[in-house]
């Protein structure tokens, strides 16, 4: 992400549930951007939202916030894990193509869950009753076309102290 190409997003605190619109695809960015400075190590960031929601563009932007090359971020629909290193070393996952219940074990993704890496999973819900305990759930909805909202739910105390951080 470009300096100076951040957009203000507003946050709307619905008690344990923040929603904010994302007007552009530089706002999905911005908001990935803003969460991804926020990050310390061992995150989890479960993305949910059909396809073309934006869930990758929001991975970019929180790559960036890592000091990662936002331009190197691709989907890894394909190979299901990219692996970054930035300011942390960020696990990219997308689920789409899972096909049976249990799949997910064999990617190796579990080794991941209690270490200093930041796990960003896109189609979360591939492993709903496996993910971890503790996470940042983010959902985005399509609204219009060059429009999203975003839904934050942590689900644990890391991820709230996390959102509460991305809120101040
Ligand atoms: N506000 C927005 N936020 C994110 N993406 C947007 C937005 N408006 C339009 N788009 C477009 O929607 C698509 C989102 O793609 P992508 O991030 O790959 O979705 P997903 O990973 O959820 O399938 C991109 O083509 C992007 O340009
Ligand atoms: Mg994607």
């Amino acid at each position: 992400m470009k300096p100076g190409s951040m957009v203000t997003l507003t946050m709307n605190d619905e008690g344990n549930r923040w929603t904010t619109r994302l007007p552009s695809v530089q706002a999905t960015e911005s908001l990935g951007h803003r969460i991804g400075q926020q990050l310390t190590g061992g995150e989890i960031i479960a993305l949910r939202g059909e396809l073309g929601a934006g869930k990758t563009v929001f991975v970019r932007g929180l790559a960036s916030g890592i000091l990662i090359d936002s331009a190197v971020v691709t989907s890894p629909t394909f190979t299901l894990i990219h692996e970054y290193q930035g300011r942390l070393h960020l696990i990219h996952a997308d689920l789409y193509r899972l096909e049976l219940p249990h799949e997910w074990l064999g990617l190796g993704l579990q080794e991941y869950f209690h270490s200093s890496s930041v796990v960003v999973i896109e189609w979360a819900e591939r492993m709903e009753d496996d993910l971890p305990p503790d996470r940042l759930e983010i959902y985005l909805e399509h609204q219009q076309r060059s429009s999203r909202k975003a839904t934050l739910r942590s689900t644990g105390p890391q991820s709230r102290e996390l959102a509460l951080k991305i809120l101040e």
